[in-house]
């Protein structure tokens, strides 16, 4: 992709090399809720926040060139998380994936998810597959959300998967595997970043970083 002037000026300036940009980014979004808390404010206003980010993040990769975005945005161990606040995600997230469609558009991203859709509420699944329609035939970056996300869960539906198409044992190789994961398709992430300064993989992408 060719990148802007205005894009090549600020990455010269940064000491960056265009050419040893990252294809795939991932990011573990963490530290919404101690954002909030430091500043003597409800979680939910980290999360608020949180959105924003997301947004400039989007925006600064789109004007990179970064083939592929993948955010964590909910794991299936956030099911554990007090209801007020999953119903707060969830809404969070419906109301984000309408007011960004526009955004997704004007961007030519392609938008995509992983995680598994049992368990996701219709009015989720609704707008998330309205966006994934929509931005079908977009040819910018891939933005893919990682929504009721398990790396675990991604390798125990690929297992399925696998043994349904009845292969033989000895033709399982790791290309199988790959080919049976959500991310079948996609560039493996060269960049793993998670926000609030913490170390954890917290079940993601187990196989693919
Ligand atoms: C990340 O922030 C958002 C989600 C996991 C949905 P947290 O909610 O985990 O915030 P902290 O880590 O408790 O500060
Ligand atoms: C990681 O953050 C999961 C997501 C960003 C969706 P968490 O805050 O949920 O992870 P743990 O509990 O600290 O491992
Ligand atoms: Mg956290």
């Amino acid at each position: 992709m060719k990148l802007s002037p205005d894009t090549l000026k600020r990455l010269a300036d940064a000491g960056l090399d265009p050419a040893k940009l990252p294809r795939h980014i991932a990011i573990i979004m963490d530290g919404n809720g101690r954002w909030a808390q430091e500043r003597g404010k409800e979680r939910v206003h980290g999360h608020l926040q949180g959105v924003q980010s997301v947004r400039s993040t989007i925006e600064e990769c789109c004007r990179l060139g970064i083939e592929q975005l993948t955010l964590y945005c909910f794991s299936t161990e956030n099911w554990k998380r007090p209801q007020a606040e999953i119903e707060f995600l969830m809404g969070l997230l419906k109301e984000y994936l309408i007011r960004e469609r526009e955004e997704i558009m004007r961007e030519n991203i392609r938008f995509t998810v992983i995680g598994r859709r049992d368990g996701l509420a219709d009015y989720v699944l609704a707008e998330m597959d309205e966006n994934i329609r929509v931005s079908a035939k977009n040819t910018g970056m891939t933005l893919c959300l990682a929504i009721n996300y398990s790396g675990r869960i991604e390798l125990v539906d690929a297992v399925r998967h696998i043994v349904a198409e009845k292969s033989p044992a000895d033709t399982i190789d790791e290309e199988t595997i790959s080919n049976a994961l959500y991310t079948a398709g996609m560039p493996e992430p060269d960049l793993l970043i998670r926000t609030a300064g913490e170390m954890r993989i917290s079940n993601f992408l187990l196989w693919q970083i």
